[in-house]
């Protein structure tokens, strides 16, 4: 049992409390039960007095979900540095990197594959991440596509294969969507929970998208695609077309994308990914248009060496509000229930009772600090599944 009291704000994301889209309670309590999901939120003058003589008093800071990163890419070798910077000279960003890392994984160990993707599961930890989605796409032949799946099923239950991520080298595209489609889902299925394309220009156009798409669905996989980074084209629809539960990016939208997302009220999720646009000097959508139409949005670091080497969701969130019109509320909303919806899960995301308890202790008073303070280590304390892995709370 774990029983917080001294709660400035507590962002809880629970509906049925009636107090706002972000459930906000202040001057509040928080008890987990011993199968570490939550058992009672309320104020701290009406905790029940047999959780009180055990309470940790966090002394007026705020609690918020753990936040739920739907989108990562951490299973890879070696960084782009170099590509990086030459892109901070002028150079633009293009799908082909993915080649360059490609070449690191499939050279790397898978000691030094795993120990990296744990380097940076433990990063976002810290910032408070409670829930990683990791998808391969960094090895693109039978092997190493299995091989990054098995390394992601030792980091997170939200696993997806990528291997439509491009074309590898040594492969024509169509031969390799058949590998795609073939053998190699064979191989990965086993580890992975969802199929993911990247439909955009330089990688899959919507023909081979919708085909991978459709493998997948028919080997039992719960489907994603990544659309319309780079340029306008029929990602979106395609993915309303197929039910997905997220269309990741959404970087050009027109008004037929949009009312596509909203005609599904709810069932397709837009995922933003504003530190892509950050590190690729890109236009931030605006999540303004989304919201508006009524489309879910949730926000994701996209973590990758290419387009955006970060495992920050308070820095996502902070970008979202400064540069994609979002409110402070709307932005942690999309970075924890609107990742959970992102992911078809309602047991994380929110503090209802009977939910995970994950949950990060801020330094500050308020949530809106998340937006406000850009780039400041914010979170104290994380805990997830009703246990501390990192910081303190006391
Ligand atoms: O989501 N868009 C495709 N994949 C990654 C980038 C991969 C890379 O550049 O290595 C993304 O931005
Ligand atoms: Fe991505």
């Amino acid at each position: 049992m774990l029983v917080v009291t001294g709660i400035s704000t507590l962002v809880t994301n629970d509906k049925s409390l009636e107090r706002g889209k972000l459930g906000i309670i202040n001057n509040a309590a928080i008890v987990v039960g011993d199968d570490n999901k939550i058992v009672w939120t309320g104020e701290s003058i009406n905790l029940p007095r047999e959780f009180a003589s055990v309470a940790i008093n966090v002394d007026g800071r705020a609690i918020v979900p753990g936040f739920v990163d739907s989108h990562t890419h951490l299973v890879f070798g070696g960084d782009r540095a170099n590509e990086f910077e030459a892109r901070m000279s002028g150079k633009t960003y293009s799908a082909g990197g993915i080649r360059t890392t490609m070449t690191a994984t499939r050279a790397a160990t898978t000691e030094s594959l795993t120990n990296n993707a744990r380097r940076l599961a433990e990063e976002a930890l810290n910032t408070g991440t409670t829930t990683l989605e990791v998808k391969s796409g960094y090895g693109l032949s039978v092997t190493d596509e299995a091989r990054s799946l098995q390394v992601a099923s030792t980091i997170t239950t939200e696993t997806t294969f990528l291997g439509a991520h491009v074309v590898p080298p040594e492969s024509k595209i169509d031969d390799y969507v058949n590998l795609v489609c073939g053998e190699m889902l064979t191989q990965c299925t086993p580890n992975a929970k969802w199929i993911d394309v990247f439909c955009d220009h330089g990688a899959f156009d919507v023909d081979h998208a919708r085909a991978i798409l459709g493998a997948g669905a028919k080997a039992g996989l719960g489907l994603r695609i990544h659309a319309n980074q780079l340029q306008h084209g029929g990602g979106i629809q395609l993915g309303v077309e197929l039910g997905v539960a997220s269309c990741d990016h959404c970087t050009h939208m027109n008004d037929a994308d949009i009312s596509a997302l909203a005609d599904t009220n709810g069932r397709t999720v837009a995922t933003l990914l504003p530190t892509a646009e950050l590190c690729t000097r890109s236009k931030f959508p605006d999540a303004r248009r989304l919201l508006d139409a009524g489309i879910t949005i949730a926000l994701a670091s996209d973590c990758n060496p290419g387009s955006s080497y970060t495992t920050s969701m308070p820095l996502v969130i902070s970008l979202a509000v400064l540069n994609m019109n979002m409110s402070c509320d709307e932005a942690l909303w999309s970075a924890t229930a609107g990742g959970a919806a992102a992911l078809r899960r309602t047991d994380i995301g929110s503090l209802h009772i009977g939910a995970q308890a994950d949950f990060a202790l801020l330094n500050s008073s308020s949530h809106v600090h998340l937006a406000y303070r850009p780039g400041v280590k914010l979170v104290d304390a994380v805990v997830r599944k009703g246990e501390c892995v990192a910081g303190a709370l006391a």
